[in-house]
């Protein structure tokens, strides 16, 4: 049976990747993010099988419009849109410029998140599934944006909890290195790429497919018992036991 996945930030690298997944599979997706360009893109990617709306996950007003817009059920929500704002901005030199530094990073990672799930709770269905993209970041410091990921990461535990009861599942993947997307903006050089590439155990080039086929799988009927979980995905960049 075909089922309804959201999924924020899905105009770009992995959140694309991963509404062209669920699409493939034959599953209704509606992608969101704040730009529209890259959101025609991925529609036009699918032959037009998948839906965009514009919508600032972090913004409640948009959200409220956003629900206007959904279908009643959802059954899959994927918590992609964030990023490193560092990017984007200058390296703060007062107080006030290390406020908006952290301000930002918690609100592109953490409040899109918490925000989107809150307001689609209503709407998910028992035994659904919240998947969050995490970062390795959240392990090595990493400034606003890995302490806003491992916040991510916390969070995750009480949606677990919250949405437990009616069996919805919610977990994080946490990747390492991934290409191919708009994460570094034009701020990757060659030698910082090599370092990545080279602190993996396999010596591969993170994908953003690889991240979506991890989460096309814990939205599946195979994963309905891991739930509160951190799945890391970098080539062994960081191990677990
Ligand atoms: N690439 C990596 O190496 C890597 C590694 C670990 C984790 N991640 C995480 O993976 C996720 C996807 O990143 P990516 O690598 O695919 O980079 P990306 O191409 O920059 O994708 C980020 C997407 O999030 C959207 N977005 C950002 N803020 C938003 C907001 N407030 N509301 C709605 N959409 C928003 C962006 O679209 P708009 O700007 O149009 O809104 C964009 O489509 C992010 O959470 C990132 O932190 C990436």
């Amino acid at each position: 049976m075909s089922r309804t996945i959201v999924v924020t930030g899905g105009g770009t690298g992995i959140g694309r990747a991963v509404a062209l997944r669920f699409a493939e599979a034959g599953d209704a997706v509606v992608v969101t993010g704040r730009r529209p360009a890259p959101l025609k893109e991925t529609v036009a990617a699918s032959g037009d099988r998948i839906r965009a709306l514009e919508c600032d996950g972090a913004d409640p007003d948009q959200l409220r419009r956003l629900l206007e817009q959904l279908p009643e059920r959802v059954d899959v929500l994927v918590n992609n849109a964030g990023g490193n704002t560092d990017f984007d901005r200058a390296e703060p030199d007062s107080l006030e410029s290390l406020s908006q530094q952290w301000q930002a990073n918690f609100t592109a990672n953490v409040l899109t998140t918490v925000l989107t799930t809150q307001a689609l709770a209503d709407r998910l269905v028992d035994h659904g599934s919240v998947i969050s993209i995490g970062s390795i970041a959240a392990e090595f410091g990493a400034g606003a944006y890995g302490a806003a990921k491992a916040a991510l990461a916390t969070w995750n535990i009480s949606a677990a909890t919250d949405l437990g009861a009616r069996g919805i599942t919610a977990n994080v993947v946490a990747p390492g290195y991934i290409a191919d997307t708009e994460f570094f903006r034009d701020q990757l050089t060659p030698e910082r790429r090599a370092h990545l590439i080279g602190s993996t155990k396999n010596g591969r080039v993170g994908q953003p497919s690889d991240v979506a086929e991890t989460v096309f799988f814990l939205a599946s009927a195979g994963a309905r018992h891991i739930t509160g979980q951190i799945l890391h995905l970098n080539g062994g960049a960081r191990t677990t036991r």
